[in-house]
Parts: C-alpha cells; sequence; structure tokens
C-alpha cells in the first residue's frame, strides 16, 4: 500500500477533488504531539477561495454519485473497510501519536469502525420506495410514493477524542445514501484521517464524492459553515460550538455534544459490578469521552463501601505515556489541563473533598476523585474533559432522580441495581436519550440509537438513524 501522494517531507496534502495538493495559500498549521510537544507534520491552512471551491465540487459530484448503483456506493465502501483493516497498525500508531490514545483503545476503534462502515453498507441496500393509499376520507386515488433521498452536500465535523470513528460515522451514512461529503475533522487528528481518505482513493471512491478541508477554524470556521452549497451538518464537538452553528444556518443539523452523564447507584447493587463500570466510565481514555461517567450519585448507605473499593480500584490505574499502553495518557493539551485544574481547585473551596493526590506532568494528570460535589461547585454541572470522578450524595432515589435531571445535558444516565423492574421504572423518569442499566454510559454498540437531548444535541444517530438523518423524505403523488 503506497501512501506516497500524501506528503512531502513532512507537509500532508489536502484531499480536493480526488487529487492530494497543497494549499495556494503557502500557510501550514504544525500538529503536535500532546505527549512531548514533538512536531508530528503540518497540514494545509485553506483560505475562503479554496473552501468555496471545495463545496462546489462537492456539490457537482453528488449528482453523479447519487445515480451510481447502490450496490456499487455500498462495494466501495466495503473495500474500504477492508483496506482501513489491513492498516490497522499504521494508522493505530498514528492515534497513539496524535491524539494520545493508548495502543488498544486505538486498535479497538479502528476495528469497530470497520464494523461500522461494513454494516452501514449493508443498511443503505435496504432503503425501499414506499407506496401508500390516500385515507378512505378524500375517496380518491391518489396514491404516494415515498422515498428517502439524500440531502445533497453533507458538511462532516468531528472532534479529536475519536479521529477515526466520529468522521466515518458520518463519511459511511452520508456516502450509502447518495450524498457527496465535505469533512472537516479536528485538526489533532487529521494525518490520522488522511491516511484512510488515501485508501478510500485506492478503494475506488470517484473523485469529488469526498474531499478534505483542513485550515484554521478561528479565522473562517463561520465562513465556512455558511456556505450555501452546504445541504445538511453532521458535527461532533463542543456544545458551545454546536450551539454557534445552530444559530448561522437554518438546515438540517445531526449533532452530538457535551455531556455530563449520571451514574445512580442503588443500595441494592452488585458493588463489583458497579466500581469496575464506574472506574472504566470515568476514566477510560482518561475522561474524555461525551459518554463519559461524570457524576456518579450514591446513595448514602452504601456510600461508605462503594468508596473503599471505587478508591482501591482507581488508585491501581496505571498511567503515563499510551505507547506504554497507559490508562491514563496526557490530555490533548494546556487548555484542558487548565479547565480542570479551575473545576477542582474551584469544588475543593466549596467543600468538596479531594480523595487522590492528583499529580501534573505537563498533559498528563493522575485520576482525581472529588467526593461530596454539592451544587455551589461549578463542577456539579459543568462538564469534566478529564480524569476526575465527581461524588455527588443522594438520601433516596427521588433526591438521585431529581439530581440526574437537573442539568443542562442530556445524552446518557446510569442506573446500577440488581432490582431490573425498578430500574425501568427510574429509567422512565430521566431526561436523557439514553439509560444504561447496570452498565457505563456509552456510544457504542454503533447500531443502537444514539439520541442526543438538550444541550447535548440534536437528533439520533447510530447506523439506520445516521441513513434516516442524512436521507430526506421525497414523496411523488399520483393522482389518476
Ligand atoms: O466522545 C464521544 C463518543 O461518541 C463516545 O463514544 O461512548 O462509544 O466511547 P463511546
Amino acid at each position: 500500500m503506497s501512501f506516497n501522494d500524501i506528503k512531502k517531507d513532512n507537509e500532508y496534502k489536502c484531499l480536493i477533488d480526488g487529487e492530494w495538493v497543497f494549499s495556494k495559500t503557502k500557510k501550514t498549521i504544525n500538529i503536535n504531539s500532546p505527549t512531548d510537544n514533538s512536531l508530528i507534520g503540518k497540514i494545509q491552512a485553506l483560505d475562503k477561495s479554496e473552501i468555496d471551491n471545495i463545496f462546489e465540487i462537492a456539490k457537482k459530484s453528488q449528482i453523479s454519485w447519487y445515480e451510481t448503483p447502490v450496490k456499487k456506493r455500498s462495494e466501495i465502501l466495503n473495500k474500504v473497510a477492508d483496506l482501513i483493516l489491513e492498516n490497522k497498525e499504521l494508522i493505530s500508531n498514528l492515534l497513539v501519536k496524535e491524539v494520545t490514545k493508548n495502543k488498544s483503545l486505538a486498535i479497538n476503534e479502528i476495528e469497530r469502525t470497520v464494523y461500522l462502515i461494513k454494516a452501514t453498507a449493508k443498511e443503505g441496500l435496504n432503503l425501499k420506495e414506499e407506496k401508500i393509499k390516500a385515507d378512505k376520507f378524500y375517496k380518491s386515488k391518489k396514491k404516494a410514493f415515498i422515498k428517502r433521498i439524500p440531502h445533497g452536500v453533507v458538511l462532516g465535523i468531528s472532534p479529536f477524542n475519536y479521529p477515526i470513528n466520529l468522521i466515518w460515522s458520518k463519511i459511511a451514512p452520508a456516502l450509502i445514501s447518495g450524498n457527496s461529503i465535505v469533512i472537516k475533522p479536528s485538526t489533532q487528528g487529521t494525518i490520522s484521517v488522511i491516511y484512510t481518505l488515501e485508501l478510500f482513493l485506492q478503494a475506488g471512491i470517484p473523485k469529488g464524492v469526498i474531499n478534505l478541508i483542513t485550515c484554521n477554524t478561528k479565522e473562517i470556521g463561520d465562513y465556512l459553515i455558511k456556505n450555501k452549497n452546504i445541504d445538511m451538518i453532521a458535527f461532533t464537538g463542543s456544545t458551545s460550538i454546536g450551539k454557534r452553528i445552530s444559530n448561522l444556518v437554518m438546515k438540517p443539523l445531526l449533532m452530538e455534544l457535551g455531556g455530563k452523564d449520571s451514574a445512580i447507584i442503588l443500595e441494592d447493587t452488585d458493588l463489583d459490578l458497579a466500581v469496575r463500570e464506574c472506574v472504566n466510565g470515568c476514566f477510560s481514555y482518561s475522561g474524555q469521552r461525551c459518554t463519559a461517567i461524570k457524576r456518579i450519585i450514591l446513595i448514602n448507605s452504601i456510600g461508605y463501601e462503594f468508596m473503599q473499593k471505587f478508591t482501591s480500584e482507581v488508585n491501581k490505574l496505571t498511567f503515563g505515556n499510551p505507547e506504554e499502553n497507559n490508562f491514563i495518557t496526557p490530555l490533548i493539551n494546556q487548555e484542558a489541563v487548565k479547565n480542570i485544574e479551575l473545576l477542582v481547585n474551584n469544588a475543593i473551596k466549596n467543600q468538596a473533598t479531594k480523595l487522590t493526590n492528583g499529580s501534573k506532568i505537563n498533559n498528563l494528570m493522575t485520576p482525581i476523585i472529588l467526593d461530596h460535589v454539592n451544587k455551589k461547585c461549578r463542577i456539579y454541572y459543568e462538564e469534566q474533559f478529564g480524569p476526575v470522578a465527581v461524588i455527588i450524595r443522594a438520601n433516596n432515589e427521588q433526591e438521585a432522580i431529581d439530581i440526574v435531571n437537573d442539568s443542562d445535558y442530556g445524552l446518557e444516565a446510569c442506573i446500577f441495581t440488581k432490582n431490573k423492574k425498578r430500574a425501568f421504572e427510574i429509567a422512565k423518569k430521566l431526561n436523557v436519550g439514553t439509560v444504561q442499566i447496570n452498565g457505563k454510559s456509552e456510544r457504542s454498540p454503533d447500531n443502537f440509537p444514539f439520541t442526543c437531548l438538550k444541550d447535548s444535541g440534536l437528533g439520533t444517530q447510530g447506523i439506520k438513524y445516521s441513513i434516516e438523518a442524512m436521507t430526506r423524505i421525497k414523496s411523488n403523488v399520483l393522482n389518476q
């Protein structure tokens, strides 16, 4: 497999109309390792006119791509999935460097994505036309022929934490249903994505159907979003940027934003299970997941026992460089570290108790447990995107439910109890997209619906649900 075309020396090119090209601006953006700040590579900084050109190319290419039989579109997606799998060593090593994901998580992300692409390529074959007759009131022969058709040009924007999964979970449903797509991956993570795009060319994706934007979003992000050739936006990232996008455009939007997922630990819980899931839920990938458990709500009567076991397990977590497959690895940047420090200091000032030392070397923060977090603490409401477990005490079940719902976010919640009937009763009262019973919060499996409520986003993702979101209903009505 050759990757010769994607870069010269350390400078990666952009994919525009099926060609790897340098920007005419001659400006680049550095991508440094979050672990030791060494330069990994440079990417292009496109300007406004290059971006406009990309969307025009995407608009034109969409027409012939939609005319390509869905079986052929599915074949190309299956082919790229196989190529990504063949190259998982190379791409996972890049993820380790670029976003400090440990090797096991990086491999998991790639294998999961391969599965997602294949499942989407299969599901897309089921998009059939539906025929319905007018209801009896109309006494007519009217028939509607209803079809799901692509929006046109989809803009896919993805964050740093799952560079491969969160971009391909936009690319695959967009393309199988006949859209073209323009992608703008998070700057940190772009190099890993570039390798998969080259594989896509080798799999036979026609030119112009997928194009890559790399640019300085602080300067031209708003301009980019407002391009008139965009027909739909699929975005995963922060709530503040999500709100900004939805204020700028009136177009179909699919958004996965921040979260403050809570886990309720009831008194009849299997403690070992709850502790295991909470440790993973809070600290996997150093807590940099929108679906991380960001509040553990402990019923007082079980508090002492849970905290003993939880603290002891957290103290066993390994931390250090991702190359050594440590559990806790450096955060993505200094800004993230500073934000965590501010939230933790504010909590301590407001009577929360810090149970671990929580040391820091550059971007690496060791796990922190904050007990007795209360409403005066910013971290009670605000999302921590790092290795901090927030423990909130509740006197009873109702109080725990109220705490879960006392949030601007509405992604997921977890309930730990041996009583499944009770869990389903509580689940009805939680104002979130998904409730996990006896398991940590997570978006996967990718074929499950993942609904984002309140400030956590818009719409539902998941293999078949993403295809629905990336298509619209068109009906042709035959009157005679
Ligand atoms: O950060 C957001 C991701 O969508 C989380 O995915 O819950 O499957 O790890 P996950």
